[in-house]
């Protein structure tokens, strides 16, 4: 399973990036104002960063203002993804952009029939929003397994990106499904390797290796 880094912040993409556990990285309009950075200027740090996919969004719901933005977007660096919403123009963006080579991402996937329409469309990635559904009581998690399943059936070979992941748990179960991405925040993907039972026996360790008096260094 690839891990992307959801974020636009420079300093924890690269922590990350330099524990080799960034595959890739996704952005979107409200992580862009968050960072405070000017789009274009923050996209090309984060391609220079990281040698895997980052996505960046366009900023249009016109088809043809959706292809000159993701064009744009694409001569920052050869590992742009363009991503674009799933709206009925955002997949005719898809299918011309990927129709020239270039790596699309189609996001605000919420259904299985909207998952479909843009592996129809080209899509390299669909990003289904697992916490956006939880937080309105349906089942995220539901929706990547329906889509895994689907994918199958036909042999589509768009990516299913798990995205709006919120919890430790929506990435092991995205791993369980066989999600081929995961896109989290940084203090997600950093909360993987906590484990109550982890600090509870280093603390024990710890304290008897005290009490030998030990030391190694
Ligand atoms: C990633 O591509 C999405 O933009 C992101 O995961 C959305 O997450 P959120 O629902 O927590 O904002």
């Amino acid at each position: 399973m690839k891990f992307f880094v959801d974020s636009a912040d420079i300093d924890a993409i690269a922590e990350l990036n330099d524990l080799g556990m960034v595959d890739g990285v996704t952005t979107n309009p409200s992580l862009i104002m968050k960072s405070g950075r000017d789009i274009l200027e923050v996209t090309k740090e984060i391609c220079a960063l990281v040698e895997g996919p980052v996505s960046a969004e366009v900023v249009s719901v016109d088809a043809e203002q959706m292809i000159a933005e993701g064009r744009k977007l694409a001569e920052i660096a050869p590992n742009i993804t363009v991503k674009v919403p799933l709206t009925w123009d955002g997949l005719k963006a898809c299918k011309v952009l990927s129709g020239e080579g270039k790596m699309v991402n189609v996001t605000l996937c919420f259904s299985v029939n909207q998952a479909l329409l843009a592996a129809k469309a080209g899509a390299t990635f669909i990003s289904p929003f697992i916490g956006r559904l939880d937080d309105i009581n349906l089942d995220g998690m539901e929706l990547i397994a329906d889509i895994r399943e689907v994918y199958d059936n036909y042999g589509f070979e768009t990516q299913i990106l798990a995205a709006s992941i919120r919890s430790a748990n929506h990435v092991a179960e995205s791993a369980r499904i066989g999600a081929d991405v995961i896109t989290a925040p940084p203090g997600v993907i950093k909360a993987l390797a906590s484990h109550p039972l982890t600090d509870k026996g280093l603390a024990a360790f710890l304290a008897d290796i005290e009490k030998t008096g030990q030391k190694i260094l």
